[in-house]
């Protein structure tokens, strides 16, 4: 990166505010062609905001952005695209009934004679697929594909066109480890045809693979911009000054967890099946425990969790609790056991997106509240700021509604959701997925709070680092089987990682 080349992107004094909420206060930031500019910050810290006054999704109430040095005006979403600026959004943001090829193509189809020229499109699609070394069908309906390639997906459609800067905002949170390096290839050859990239994300490790700068957000405001390597290209940067940078604070325990104390068995599941992935899966947890559950995406973990629930149709074994059978043909017979699921796609199945907050966090636990005989408002309402306090989840009220709420704070609604109502035993799919730093020390606390409450906590979770600090005891799958056990002393990441892949002989 020479320093002659001007910035390609450079925003100044950039403000913008919701009702309730000063999102950014005089912030700025700026991108160098073919650099990896990271954006960092805590849930709710403005950085999506930015990015979307950048992309002209919302338009900031004052401050100055230049394009390649001359100033512009960003009315619309057109606007910013003409000026060359792509964003892949941090919400999913694909036409679910349209192929692949036309969410790639969407409102630039390729014409010929002013007809939609389908057969380039699709070929076209699939060259861009292909070069990204994804094994995705252009004619494939979006719906049809696992979240990870959905997200691939948005990465085609960013690039598929000349792009001066390209946003992505936390575009790993559901890919595979194999989808994130080819990403972070193609994010290599972006930088060689001299795009800037602006990566948005809370994984610190990735800011190290592929950032050349990172730039802090707190509470809308900007703290400051650092390289991340020395000239040689070695690294530069140390975490713990970014998470003082982000957290305004040093954080003393990245895992603080407790000493388990194991009480007596309260979920057993005794070769479970299903049709699609399950091939006889037996596991048993105990009281105040923290099982966590290893392995790689598409191994059968979220399945075990959908098959416990009543969510999937189970076609053998069993699901006891405290040595009783039990009969779940669906969620709300599993809600009615005690036992709560988190699932890890938060806008499919966790939220409502049009309710506030406190309705949200509430809406699960309403039988208990109405078993108390009467239904309290006041109390309900009350439950809910407590736990929004705990959670520190960010918002002007409780009565704001979900879908305003920062990406990381939604996460932290449907962890209060389930916290409210009550279960005795936790499936949390993901739990910490876009969760920043800060916050993720808190869901542990949580767990430990539960924990010692005498809950039983199950943990599906991709970040082995979490797995290991958390967890008293590991199961590993793979192909839909649990392949091995591990106690908390004896697991180390490479042997999860050797019976994830099946390479443990
Ligand atoms: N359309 C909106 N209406 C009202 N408030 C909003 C809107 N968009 C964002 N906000 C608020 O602005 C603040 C900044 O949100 P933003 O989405 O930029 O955070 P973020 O840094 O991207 O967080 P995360 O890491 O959780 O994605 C938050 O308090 C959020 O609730
Ligand atoms: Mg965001």
């Amino acid at each position: 990166m020479s320093v002659t080349i001007p910035p390609v992107v450079e925003m100044e004094h950039i403000s913008k505010s919701f009702p309730g909420v000063k999102a950014l206060d005089d912030v700025r930031f700026s991108v160098f062609p073919g650099e990896v500019h990271v954006l960092l910050g805590e849930n709710g810290a403005g950085k999506s905001t930015l990015m979307k006054i950048l992309s002209g999704v919302y338009t900031k109430d004052s401050g100055e952005i230049r394009i390649a040095g001359d100033p512009v005006e960003l009315h619309n979403v057109k606007d910013a695209m003409h000026q060359g600026i792509r964003i892949i959004y941090q919400e999913l943001n694909l036409l679910n009934n349209l192929t692949v090829a036309e969410n790639i193509f969407i409102g630039e189809e390729p014409r010929t004679r002013g007809i939609i020229d389908w057969k380039k499109m699709f070929t076209e699609s699939q060259k861009l697929l292909d070069g990204l070394n994804l094994s995705i069908d252009a004619h494939q309906k979006v719906s049809e594909l696992p979240v990870g390639q959905q997200q691939m997906v948005e990465v085609a459609h960013a690039v598929s066109k000349e792009a001066k800067v390209i946003v992505m905002d936390e575009p790993t949170s559901a890919l595979s480890s194999k989808e994130i390096k080819e990403l972070f290839t193609t994010i290599r050859k972006l930088q060689k045809r001299g795009v800037g990239v602006v990566y948005i994300s809370h994984r610190l490790e990735e800011l190290l693979e592929i950032g050349d700068r990172v730039t802090v957000f707190r509470d809308g405001q900007y703290i400051g911009t650092r390289n991340v390597r020395e000239e040689d290209g070695s690294i530069k940067i140390q975490l713990n000054d970014l998470i003082t940078m982000m957290v305004g604070r040093s954080l003393d325990q990245q895992f603080p967890k407790v000493k388990f104390t194991p009480g007596e068995e309260t979920l057993r599941i005794e070769n479970l099946q299903t049709e699609e992935k399950l091939r006889g899966c037996s596991l048993s947890i105990r009281k105040g425990e923290i099982l966590g559950l290893a392995g790689l995406m598409g191994a059968g973990r979220t399945e075990l969790a959908r098959a416990v629930i009543g969510a999937d149709r189970i076609t053998g074994g069993s699901v006891y609790r405290g040595g009783k059978r039990l009969r779940i043909r669906n969620p709300g017979d599993a809600i009615a056991q005690g036992i709560g699921y988190l699932p890890e796609d938060r806008k499919l199945h966790g939220l409502v997106l049009e309710l506030d907050v406190a309705k949200n966090i509430t809406l699960t636990g309403i039988k208990r509240i109405i078993s108390a005989f009467c239904l309290s408002l006041k109390k309900e309402r009350k439950e809910a700021l407590n736990l929004v306090g705990e959670l520190r989840i960010k918002t002007p009220s409780i009565s704001q509604q979900v879908r305003y709420l920062s990406g990381g704070n939604q996460q932290k609604v449907v962890v209060a959701k389930w916290l409210f109502a009550n279960s005795d035993i936790l499936i949390f799919d993901e739990p910490t997925r876009g969760i920043d730093v800060g916050a993720k020390v808190e869901i542990y606390r949580l767990l430990n709070t539960l924990v010692e409450a005498g809950k039983t906590v199950m943990i599906i979770s991709s970040e082995l680092p979490e797995i290991l600090g958390m967890c008293d005891r590991i199961a590993v799958m793979r192909e839909g089987n649990i392949v091995k056990e591990f106690l908390r002393a004896d697991a180390t990441q490479d042997a999860i990682l050797k019976y994830a892949i099946g390479a443990e002989a």
